[in-house]
């Protein structure tokens, strides 16, 4: 046998029976390290061959055997032009966590690169699940984010949400690879602040475009898949202000009180089918939401608001000085929040979950569920009906 080296096993196009027996032949069993049941291990027949390779936890994967892997198993992806690729492919994806957790989860993740949804990668990440944290500009803006994110490891991917071909490439990707998609959260979003007239059309649509028709894509793009298996869940990252008024917040309360419907009547429409529709309503936390906020740019019309107009830097003021304060909300409650929906069973998570200050939203919400639950009564949907008020009152 060659001279033998140190190679990472892409184990996403190459568990096929052919080519582990062909690498069974070549490579002393002992000299093999597995996962021990990533996700995307899927028929019985490869976990067998697995077995009988003798599956070790591994956080890396690692296979040590000779450099004309490449020549000798030429359908694979084992060559060592792509080991670089490899390396960070297995180096980003928990291969661990089926094992670990009999309940893991594959779960993709929504703007990972601050804030809520780094904090929720991390904690789904560490709680054994198979987290896929997707960002924008992985490999440039964000690259300390997702180099920090791949060592968990989570698999980290690429996902601009105001991109249609984005999302669904970031869909397909996971599905590809893990098999399946368990749970979508969709956390990524951006908050204007300032006199509400005074943001154009162009950056209204923008922002509707983030915190709104983001969602729908995804929603869009994951539904046939959970609906075919009869399973899944969706988390939405909504906002107390979808449920009560800030000034300043005019296009951003917009923005999630759409989201709020829209995510209240997938609930409804998807709760026969076997897959969750839920919203996670977080008071203000510290991220970077607040210094990263988008300024109107009709300024010509703010400063016609007079004193008024400075409600952008009162709005900051307050909140900045909220979050130096000891009485600052721990954004690692609304992570955990949403780590606690992926593990409560199916058919029991709450509609809503209130995070932090919730400035009224927890008594509206009570208030207008059995409303809600009535007009579905009263328009003949009494199954919904039931379900809305169960979902409303766990
Ligand atoms: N923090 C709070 O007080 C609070 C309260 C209620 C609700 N929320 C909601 O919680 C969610 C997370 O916010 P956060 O507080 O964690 O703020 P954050 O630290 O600013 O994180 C927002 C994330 O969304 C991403 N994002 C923005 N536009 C995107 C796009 N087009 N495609 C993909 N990702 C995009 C950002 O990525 P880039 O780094 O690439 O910009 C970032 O990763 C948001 O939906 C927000 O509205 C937050």
């Amino acid at each position: 046998m060659p001279e033998m080296t140190k190679f990472y096993y892409d184990t996403a196009g190459s568990t096929n029976p052919v080519t582990l027996g062909a690498l069974r032949k070549m490579v002393p069993l002992s000299q093999i390290l597995f996962g021990a049941d990533f996700p995307f291990i899927k028929s019985a027949e490869q976990r067998r061959l697995l077995q009988e390779f003798g599956v070790f936890n591994a956080r890396e994967l690692q296979v040590i055997f000779s450099e004309n892997v490449g020549k000798l198993l030429p359908n694979t992806k084992l060559k060592s032009a792509r080991l670089g690729v490899r390396a960070t492919f297995c180096g980003g994806v928990r291969m661990d966590a089926m094992s670990d957790n009999p309940n893991a989860q594959v779960i993709l993740i929504t703007g990972t690169s601050s804030g809520i949804g780094r904090l929720a990668a991390e904690t789904l990440a560490r709680a054994g699940h198979s987290v896929y944290a997707s960002m924008r500009q992985t490999a440039s803006r964000n690259r300390e984010a997702a180099e920090a994110l791949a060592k968990l490891p989570a698999r980290v991917i690429d996902l601009d949400v105001t991109k249609p071909g984005s999302v669904s490439q970031a869909v397909e990707t996971v599905i590809q690879e893990a098999g399946r998609l368990d749970v979508l959260v969709n956390n990524a979003g951006h908050m204007p602040i300032g006199i509400t007239e005074a943001f154009t059309e162009a950056q209204v649509q923008q922002t509707m475009d983030v915190n709104f028709l983001g969602p729908v894509r995804l929603c869009r793009a994951v539904l046939p898949h959970m609906r075919q298996r009869g399973q899944g869940l969706i988390i939405h990252v909504t906002s107390v202000v979808g449920r009560v008024l800030f000034p300043a917040c005019g296009v951003y309360c917009a923005s999630k009180f759409a989201l709020e419907a829209y995510a209240e009547v997938l609930h409804l429409e998807l709760s026969g089918l076997g897959v969750e529709s839920v919203i996670v309503e977080p008071g203000p936390f510290p991220s970077r939401l607040l210094p990263n906020s988008p300024e109107p740019a009709d300024r010509l019309r703010a400063e016609a608001y007079g004193s008024i107009a400075q409600i952008r830097e009162v709005f900051s003021d307050t909140f900045s000085k909220f979050f130096a304060s000891e009485q600052s909300p721990n954004t690692q409650d609304v992570a955990d929040a949403i780590a606690q929906l992926v593990a409560t069973p199916a058919g029991k998570r709450p509609l809503r979950t209130v995070c932090g200050p919730d400035y009224g939203a927890i008594a509206i919400n009570q208030y207008t569920a059995p409303i809600q639950a009535e007009v579905l009564r009263s328009i003949g949907m009494p199954a919904m009906a039931k379900r809305a008020h169960a979902a409303a009152t766990d």
